[in-house]
């Protein structure tokens, strides 16, 4: 018997460490059923009473936790009723949702934990992946045998997103009922048989002051940060945010639209819609990836980005540049439109630059500068801290020399001790923001000082559900004072 060792235990779930094995298991019950009850799965028209009217009502619930309450409620109520013989009805009723109802057949116990970030399946006969929030990739005893036990799954997804996946379009990329995004390929464009790569989302979006209690960002960054993206009412940072796939750009985008003032119209671009806004009031979102324009074209970011133009936004956020809208992106920045942020991969902020001038964007180097910060972020995986994402760098870009740019760090990190901290180097969108304000330089200090305060007292006092946070950083913005004292800072804090 190999060494194992259980790391981790919840609901039917056991992370257990195999000795010589590189990466956990992942292990669910997967129950056993009687006869009777794979019949029920097998004919649930005929075994369910009311099966036409249950489907019926099931359309008219949105969200699939409104779906699984019902149902486990009507079901768990009938086999009660007629009194079937099982060796646990809620983990039958269970089964029976994802396999009759939600068809998300094996997959439902992984779709359901919150825990995960990502599910993969590669091919037949290979264990399912998946990628956990604190214990990284993990190896699942889910594997399928056989490809009619995941085609309905298959057909669900193209079915909620209204596009077919077959031969002729074998790449699917789109929304789950609960808005996790997926993508799906088959063949010939997967030759081994169909993949699937589930990206879960996270019910609530994580927040700043989530994100400085887990040490993705310091106190001090985020403090800086609030001061850019609202640019005190004047003039707001444009802000690219690089990184590795995965490395948590988009949640960190999403955190940092947080500070954007609720009363500036902004308009997201993004492929397949990730980034959520609801807390601005005055928001569009627009998506490219589902639809085609007359003609078969598909409608590209670029088009999108030039219509949101079109639609007087404060600002426009982009979800991953790619292609021609790059430039597009920064003739905004430079006719005006300031406070517009994107993300983008690439490990470094150097390499981001060189991205961003070589094809497909292709943007003239000369345009570089309009780019205020480059923020980069880092998924790390060490046995003892386990998963952990964190701002490594955080760069300026100044000006060019000799058709190079010059990039200054102005934070980094310290593998070491953990931390990111400000360089030596002097911020000069600090020397830009207090000139265009109106400040002196101690002046902004001071304002960058009680931010911090702010921020302090909220993870003191434990205000981390978005709606408090995001009041809050509201509340600053339209009520200083009030929100000072507040956190109990009635004067001027002197700083020497
Ligand atoms: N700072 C963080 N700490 C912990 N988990 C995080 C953090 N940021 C993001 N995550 C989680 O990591 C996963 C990937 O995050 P996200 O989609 O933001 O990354 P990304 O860099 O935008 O990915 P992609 O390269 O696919 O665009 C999500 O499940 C998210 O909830
Ligand atoms: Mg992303």
């Amino acid at each position: 018997m190999m060494e194992q060792r259980v790391i981790d235990s919840y609901d039917n779930v056991k992370i257990v460490e195999v000795r010589g094995d590189p990466l956990p298991m992942y292990l669910i019950e997967e129950p056993e059923f009687s006869e009777y009850e794979k019949g029920v799965m097998q004919q649930p028209q005929k075994m369910i009473e009311n099966y036409d009217a249950i489907n019926k009502k099931l359309n008219d619930l949105k969200t699939p936790n409104e779906k699984i309450v019902f149902l486990t409620e009507y079901l768990t109520s009938q086999f009660q009723k007629n009194g079937i013989k099982s060796k646990d009805i809620g983990v039958f009723v269970s089964a029976l949702i994802d396999h009759v109802f939600l068809r998300y057949g094996r997959l439902g116990p992984l779709i359901r934990d919150d825990r995960l970030e990502e599910i993969m399946f590669d091919s037949l006969d290979t264990p399912v992946f998946v990628v956990h929030r604190k214990h990284g990739m993990c190896i699942t005893s889910v594997e399928y045998k056989d490809e009619s036990e995941f085609e309905p799954f298959i057909r669900m997804v193209s079915e909620h997103a209204g596009r077919k996946i077959n031969a002729e379009n074998p790449l699917l990329d789109a929304h789950m009922p609960d808005g996790s995004r997926i993508n799906i390929t088959v063949p010939p464009a997967s030759p081994e048989g169909a993949s699937i790569t589930i990206r879960k989302f996270k019910k609530t979006p994580y927040n700043i002051i989530e994100l400085i209690k887990i040490r993705t960002v310091s106190m001090d960054l985020a403090a800086f940060l609030w001061v850019c993206v609202e640019g005190l009412g004047i003039c707001p940072a444009n802000i690219l945010i690089a990184g590795g796939a995965g490395s948590g750009k988009t949640t960190f985008l999403n955190a940092i639209c947080m500070f954007i003032p609720n009363n500036e119209r902004v308009v997201s671009v993004e492929d397949t819609l990730e980034i959520n806004l609801e807390f601005v009031e005055n928001w569009v979102p627009l998506e490219a990836a589902p639809l085609a324009l007359e003609g078969g074209e598909k409608l590209s970011m670029h088009r999108l980005l030039q219509n949101s133009l079109r639609m007087r936004p404060d600002r426009v956020i982009v979800g991953e540049v790619r292609g021609k809208e790059a430039e597009t992106f920064l003739v905004a920045m430079d006719i005006g439109l300031k406070g517009s942020m994107c993300t983008l991969h690439a490990n470094n902020a150097r390499e981001a630059t060189i991205r961003l001038t070589s094809e497909p964007m292709a943007v003239p180097i000369r345009m570089l500068p309009l780019i205020d910060l480059v923020i980069v972020l880092n998924r790390h995986y060490d046995r003892v801290r386990g998963m952990s994402r964190r701002v490594t760098q955080v760069a300026e870009l100044s000006g060019i020399e000799k058709e190079t740019i010059q990039m200054g760090d102005i934070y980094l990190w310290n593998v070491k001790t953990d931390d990111i901290r400000q360089t030596e180097y002097p911020i000069m969108f600090k020397e830009e923001i207090a000139k265009k304000c109106g400040l002196t330089k101690k002046e902004l200090d001071i304002e960058l000082l009680l931010r911090k305060k702010v921020l302090e007292y909220m993870i003191k006092n434990n205000i981390t559900q978005n709606e408090d946070v995001i009041r809050m950083f509201q509340r600053y913005h339209s009520d200083k004072a009030g929100t000072l004292s507040q956190v109990g800072i009635q004067k001027r804090t002197p700083v020497s």
